[in-house]
């Protein structure tokens, strides 16, 4: 039998995951956030005290790392290193920047595909990150990319880390997510790019009901289901 896929790309903020949860709940696929698997090599840098720009010291990490996830009964995607659950962990502010460059080295994506292929060999699945649709799942049934302004996206993660009780300054959170977009979309492996045959869902305007609807309205369209 062949599993579907749905690939969702676009930049940090923009509403990727919370999305992209919703739908596969409605749908009854898979969700799988390719960021926690980045966010995941982050903390384990983090934790060695490696620069994560250093791509000969993150390689040489790599074969030790024991990187699992798996799906609470919540239905939610945990992540695990060398055992221990760090779920919550990998959401921590400075490890964004840690995922950021670690995701730039060649070994550590090349490290990740098969982890991510795997999934949707075995699964309905819907898949977000920055390369799934161009890199990860080129076959995919239906490629969203999924962007929105700068400005609405740090407004976003700002009331995020509030909400999360952790300290924060808009104008800090907005200089991060351009840095961040800058970097993902200029380096030089896998960049942050729009696959040809994606189609394009701008959420600036909309609020999370309105980008579902949005969302569902595409996939429907395009997988009949
Ligand atoms: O989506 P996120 O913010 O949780 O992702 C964390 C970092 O991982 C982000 O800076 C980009 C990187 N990433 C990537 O390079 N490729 C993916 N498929 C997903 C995330």
């Amino acid at each position: 039998m062949k599993y579907r896929s749905i690939a969702i790309d676009g930049p940090s903020g923009a509403g990727k995951s919370t999305l992209a949860k919703r739908l596969a709940q409605e749908l009854g696929f898979l969700y799988v956030d390719t960021g926690a698997i980045y966010r995941t090599v982050g903390v384990a840098v983090h934790r060695q005290g490696i620069d994560p720009a250093d791509g000969t010291a993150v390689a040489a990490l790599l074969p030790e790392l024991g990187i699992t996830m798996g799906y609470g009964e919540d239905g939610l995607q945990h992540m695990f290193l060398d055992g221990e659950d760090v779920t919550t962990a990998i959401r921590e502010n400075e490890i964004s920047a840690y995922a950021s460059k670690a995701a730039a080295i060649p070994a550590v994506r090349e490290f990740l595909l098969e982890m991510q292929r795997r999934l949707s060999r075995e699964h309905d699945v819907i898949m977000d990150g920055r390369d799934i649709g161009t890199v990860v799942l080129p076959q995919a049934d239906l490629k969203i990319f999924l962007t929105a302004a700068p400005e609405a996206r740090a407004q976003r993660r700002y009331r995020e880390l509030l909400a999360r009780g952790q300290q924060a300054d808009f104008v800090h959170v907005l200089a991060e997510v351009i840095e961040r977009d800058r970097r993902d979309m200029e380096r030089e492996t896998a960049p942050l790019r729009q696959a040809e045959d994606a189609v394009v869902a701008d959420t600036t305007a909309l609020d999370l009901e309105g980008s579902l609807q949005l969302l569902l309205g595409l996939i429907r369209e395009h997988l009949h289901v």
